[in-house]
This record gives C-alpha cells, structure tokens and sequence, in this order.
C-alpha cells in the first residue's frame, strides 16, 4: 500500500497489480479490471506537458492506467515536453498517448475525444487540470482577458466535461475530476480574476455531482495551494497599465511577498498529482466533494469552511421542500439506469 497525507488525511491507495500496458484478463464497464480486482481507468488529462498535469498523466501511467495525455501544441511548442513524457514512461510499458488539445477550442475537444474514444473505447474519468492565472487588480483587466480567464478555467472543463458525459454514460459511469484551488475558496486582493474563475468551478462541481449521481458519474474538486509549477512564471498581466499603475507599491509588495511565501512553504507538486491519483483509485461512493491539499498550514481556511459546507445544499434543499422530492427522483433514476459506477 501506497500512503500520501493531504490535509492532515492519509490517504491510502490501492497497490496496483499485473503488469501495465499487459492485457489484462477481463473486460469491465468502468476501466478494466484484471484478475486481481484492480480497476485500470482510460483518463484524459488536461495541461499534461507541465506541473500538475504532467504528473499525474505519469503517476496514472506508472500505475497501469491508460492515459491521455492532452496538450496545446505537441509537436510545436510543447514538443519537448511530449517527448520527455513518452520516454519518461517508455520502456516501463506504460499505456500514454500524447493528443493535440485546447480546452478553450470546441472543435479540438471534440477532435481529441474523438481520437480518444477510438482508440481506447471510451473514457472513465476527466482531469481538467489545464488553467492559467491572471494577477493584479481587478479594474485594470479588460472584459475580453476576464473572459480569458473564464474560458480555460472554467468554459474549458465545460467543453471537455460537455464531450466526455454522454461517453461515460453509455459505460454507465465516470468521473470528472477539476483543479480547483484554495483561492477558489478564499479570494485574495490582486489574485481575484483567478480566484472568481476557481470559485466559478467549485459551483459547477456542486451542481454536477448532484446532476450525475443517477448516471453512476461522481464529480470531484481538489484544492491546491501555492505549489512551484510553471504557472507563475506564465503568469498574466492586466491589459490596463495605466490602472496597474495607481496601486503602486501596494500592489508590489502583496503579490511579491505572496510569490515569496509560496516558495517558502516548498510544497512538493506530486502531493496534489497522488491526491487526484487516490481519488480516481478509490471507490466510487467513497470520493469526497472535495480535498485540499497544500502546504505550511494553506490548508486550515478551506477545510474550515469546507466542513462548514458540508450538508449545505442539503439544507437549502431542506428549507425548500425539494430535499425528499429530489432524493426519491435520484433514487428512482438510478434504480432504472442501467450500469454501475466508475
Ligand atoms: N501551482 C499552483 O500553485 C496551483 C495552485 C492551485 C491551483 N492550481 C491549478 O492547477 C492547474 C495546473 O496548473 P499548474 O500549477 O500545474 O501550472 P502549469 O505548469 O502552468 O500548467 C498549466 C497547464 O495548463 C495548460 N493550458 C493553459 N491554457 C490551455 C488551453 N487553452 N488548453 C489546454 N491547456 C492549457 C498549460 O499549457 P501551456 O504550457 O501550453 O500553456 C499547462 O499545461 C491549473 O488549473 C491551476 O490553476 C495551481
């Protein structure tokens, strides 16, 4: 057994067993499983050829799982980083498919589900890890970079989830899996187009997991800290320098000793990649909505209000009369839908 901390949990993951990439002795609706009970799962990663995405697109591979591993520009920009990771896993028989994606493009979403859904059959879980991050006050960014942000963070995994569901129900159950963020819990000055595009997912997860419980697909959330990948450094600016320019030395010093904090905390990136790994490992029923996972005591705010959150929606649902009314439609749907869960 393989055992990681998040958030003060251990989180324990099944050992994987039988050879990756060997074929494996029967077929099952949700990923295959070979003769030992171990579920390998055909998964679709976003922002695969750096930080989060990278590697959990190796550690899923490493442990015997189809991967694909999706990225902009594969043969051009990021084709060093296709090739590293092919031979980062080449030769340990790892089943790890580089395809062209861009979540913010219908048009190559469907491509490479297409793609996907060709070669492996179908698809059990979703990883909507690709983002990127606008810093600096909110009133010197113009709508069109809002919307910018909107559509990778947040429009992207609705054009991915919006292509995978309908295969994931015809296998009678699936997972979508979205990197959040402990700014989408918490929202800081001069981080606040990022955080609202993150808090726009965490809405979405909500909603989704509740929508696609009677088709067996569970819908999760995971909430990084500050970890030292590559997205500081591709970080965006407000359009508006004239607007920058009014915060000043404010402005400097807030997002400078941020930046600062972050690398003090050292966080290790492979934590959150063994996080969404655990998740899309454990059992289906048993995938909280929600796991943070960062480091120097990040976490302490989100799990507070996330434990605050818990039961919520029950609540309102409760305070509204539709709580017993919508239980028994789930209920009844999933007595009539037909497959198991991923
Ligand atoms: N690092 C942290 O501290 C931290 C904390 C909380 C949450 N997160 C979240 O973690 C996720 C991964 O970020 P990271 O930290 O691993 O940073 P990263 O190394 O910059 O990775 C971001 C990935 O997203 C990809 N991407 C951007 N726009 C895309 C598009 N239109 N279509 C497809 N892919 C696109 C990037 O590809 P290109 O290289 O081609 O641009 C890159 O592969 C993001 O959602 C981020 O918001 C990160």
């Amino acid at each position: 057994m393989k055992e990681t901390s998040v958030a003060g949990e251990t989180i324990t993951f099944p050992e994987a067993t039988g050879e990756a990439g060997k074929e494996v002795a029967r077929p099952d609706r949700h990923g295959t499983m070979d003769g030992t009970g171990w579920h390998r799962r055909v998964v679709l990663v976003t922002g695969s050829n750096s930080g989060f995405g990278r590697l959990t697109a190796e550690t899923l591979a490493r442990r015997g799982h189809t991967v694909f591993a999706e990225m902009r520009e594969s043969a051009g920009r990021n084709a060093a980083a296709a090739e590293g990771l092919r031979e980062v896993v080449e030769g340990e028989g790892s089943n790890l498919r580089v395809v062209d994606l861009d979540v913010t493009l219908d048009e190559s979403v469907e491509r490479a589900m297409a793609e996907m859904v060709g070669e492996a059959g179908g698809v059990d879980v979703v990883v909507n890890n690709a983002g990127i991050f606008f810093v600096g006050p909110l009133e010197a960014f113009t709508a069109e970079q809002a919307r910018g942000q909107f559509d990778v963070n947040v429009f992207g995994a609705m054009r991915v989830n919006r292509v995978a569901l309908p295969h994931m129900r015809e296998r009678g159950g699936g997972l979508l899996v979205h990197i959040g963020s402990v700014l989408g819990r918490l929202a800081l000055p001069f981080f606040g187009l990022y955080a609202a595009s993150k808090f726009a997912l965490e809405g979405l997860t909500e909603a989704y997991r509740r929508e696609l419980r009677p088709f067996g697909i569970d819908a999760v959330i995971v909430e990084p800290g500050t970890y030292p990948t590559e997205m500081n450094s591709k970080r965006a600016e407000p359009a508006d320098g004239a607007r920058v320019a009014v915060y000043g030395e404010h402005l400097k010093a807030f997002v400078g000793r941020f930046v600062e904090a972050a690398v003090e905390a050292g966080g290790d990136p492979q934590v959150v990649a063994d996080a969404v790994v655990g998740l899309i490992e454990a059992p289906a029923g048993e995938r909280p909505l929600r796991t943070v996972v960062a480091p120097g005591g990040q976490d302490r705010g989100p799990v507070a209000l996330n434990r605050a959150a818990e039961g919520a929606v029950r609540d309102l649902l409760d305070a509204m009369g539709l709580a017993s009314d919508l239980e028994a439609r789930l209920a009844r749907m999933e007595a009539g839908s037909s497959g198991g869960r991923a």
